[in-house]
C-alpha cells in the first residue's frame, strides 16, 4: 500500500526549481545577504498583496508577534488576551515581553476565538489588556469585525495571528489588514513559507511601521548608532528572493487547497459522527489545515496509521494545559470548548498538490472505520 503523507513540498519545488535557483544564482552574485533589496522588494510586494502600507520582514513567526508586540506598547506587568488553542508561540510571544497571557476560550464551530466570551470578559473589568492577539487558526479567519469593533470600543491593540493565515479573506480584505499590526511566519510548511524560518509584520500605522525597523536590527536606524534596545530579527535576503518567487503563486496554491478542501468535504459526507471543518461565511479559508472532529479520534488515527494514512493533531495539549504555563493557575475544565476539541479534533493530509486518489483513499478509509465501529 502506497504512503499517504501528510504534506509534501516535493511537487511544489520541482515546479519552480528553474526560478528558485535563478534567484538564488541572483542573490549569490549581488553579495549583499542581510537588509538589501530583495527583501525591500519583497516587504512592498507582501504589503500590497495584504493591503496594508507597510510590512517589515522578520527572522520568523514567533518574532514577528513579539516585536509587533513591543512596536505597540505592550509590556511588563501588561495583560494580552489570545486563545489556548494555537500553536505555543502565539502565548510565548506575550511571555517575551514580560506581558501575562489571558486567554478566552474558542467558538465550538469556528476554533477561533469566542466573541461573546471576549468582549464579556473585558466588560466585566477584572481583565484590562492592552492588545488581543485573535489567531486565524488552520487558515479560517476570527470574526474580525467584531474584533476589531471591541478593540476600538475597549481602546485595545489589535494583533492578528495570521501565521497559518496567508492570502485568507473576511468581507473583500485579506489576513494581516485588520488589526494595528498582522503576524504570519513563513516556516516552510506554511501557504507560504520560505527554506528555513522567517516572518513578517504587517501593519497601516508609519509609527509601528518605523520601530518593527528598529526593533529587528538592534536599535540603530543608522549603522553603530542605536535608539533602543533592539534585537537581532531580521529576514534574510536570500529567503526574501526565495518568498518574491513563491508569492505569485500563493493565490493559485490556496486555491488549490479549496478544491482539495471541497473534495474532502463531498467525500466525508454527512456522516453523523464527523464534524467538517466550518467556514466562516464572510471569508476566505485557504485551509491551511482540514481539521475534522470525531469522538473517538485516537482510534481513528491508529485505523488510518495501520493504512499508511499520516495524521496530525493541531494541537494535542491546549496551552493552558502546557507544563510551560503552569505558573497562569489554570486547571483541565478552565476552557471546556478548547479541551474537548483537543481531545476530538484530527487534521487529515492537505497540501496544494495532494493526489485526488490520496483523498479518496483517506476517506475510504474514514467511512469503512465509521462502519466497523457504529
Ligand atoms: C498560529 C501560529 N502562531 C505562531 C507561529 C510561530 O511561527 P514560527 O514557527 O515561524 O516562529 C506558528 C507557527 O507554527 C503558528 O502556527
Amino acid at each position: 500500500m502506497e504512503p499517504i503523507s501528510f504534506f509534501s513540498l516535493e511537487n511544489q519545488h520541482r515546479s519552480i526549481h528553474q526560478e528558485l535557483i535563478e534567484v538564488f544564482n541572483r542573490a549569490l552574485r549581488k553579495n549583499r545577504f542581510i537588509l538589501g533589496d530583495e527583501l525591500e522588494a519583497f516587504e512592498r510586494e507582501f504589503a500590497q498583496y495584504c493591503g496594508t502600507g507597510y510590512a517589515v520582514g522578520v527572522s520568523s513567526g514567533t518574532e514577528a508577534l513579539h516585536l509587533a508586540l513591543r512596536a505597540c506598547g505592550v509590556g511588563k506587568g501588561d495583560q494580552v488576551i489570545t486563545v489556548p488553542n494555537s500553536y505555543i508561540a502565539t502565548a510565548l510571544s506575550i511571555s517575551y515581553v514580560g506581558a501575562t497571557p489571558v486567554f478566552v476560550d474558542i467558538h465550538k464551530d469556528s476554533y477561533n476565538i469566542d466573541c461573546d466570551a471576549l468582549e464579556e470578559i473585558i466588560k466585566k473589568g477584572k481583565i484590562r489588556p492592552k492588545a488581543i492577539i485573535p489567531v486565524h487558526l488552520y487558515g479560517n479567519m476570527a470574526d474580525m469585525s467584531r474584533i476589531v469593533e471591541i478593540g476600538k470600543k475597549y481602546a485595545v491593540k489589535i494583533i492578528e495571528d495570521a501565521c497559518q493565515a496567508h492570502g485568507a479573506g473576511y468581507k473583500g480584505k485579506k489576513a494581516g489588514s485588520f488589526g494595528h499590526a498582522g503576524c504570519f511566519s513563513f516556516y516552510p510548511t506554511k501557504n507560504l513559507g520560505c527554506l528555513g524560518d522567517g516572518g513578517i509584520v504587517t501593519t497601516d500605522d508609519v509609527y509601528i511601521y518605523r520601530e518593527l525597523q528598529l526593533l529587528r536590527n538592534y536599535g540603530q536606524e543608522k549603522k553603530y548608532y542605536h535608539e533602543i534596545k533592539g534585537f537581532n530579527s531580521r529576514l534574510d535576503e536570500i529567503q526574501a528572493a526565495i518568498l518574491r518567487v513563491k508569492l505569485k503563486w500563493l493565490d493559485h496554491w490556496n486555491r488549490l487547497r479549496r478544491e482539495k478542501a471541497k473534495r474532502y468535504n463531498a467525500l466525508i459526507g454527512e456522516i453523523e459522527q464527523i464534524e467538517r471543518p466550518s467556514e466562516n461565511p464572510y471569508g476566505e479559508h485557504i485551509y491551511h489545515a482540514y481539521v475534522i472532529r470525531v469522538k473517538n479520534r485516537d482510534r481513528l488515527r491508529e485505523y488510518l496509521k495501520e493504512r499508511r494514512i499520516s495524521t496530525m493533531i493541531h494541537y494535542p495539549v491546549p496551552i493552558h494545559m502546557q507544563k510551560a504555563y503552569k505558573d497562569l493557575g489554570y486547571s483541565k475544565g478552565s476552557f471546556k470548548v478548547t479541551e474537548k476539541c483537543a481531545s476530538e479534533i484530527l487534521s487529515l493530509p492537505l497540501y496544494p498538490e495532494i493526489p485526488f486518489h490520496h483523498i479518496e483513499r483517506v476517506c475510504e478509509s474514514i467511512h469503512s472505520f465509521i462502519q466497523k465501529t457504529s
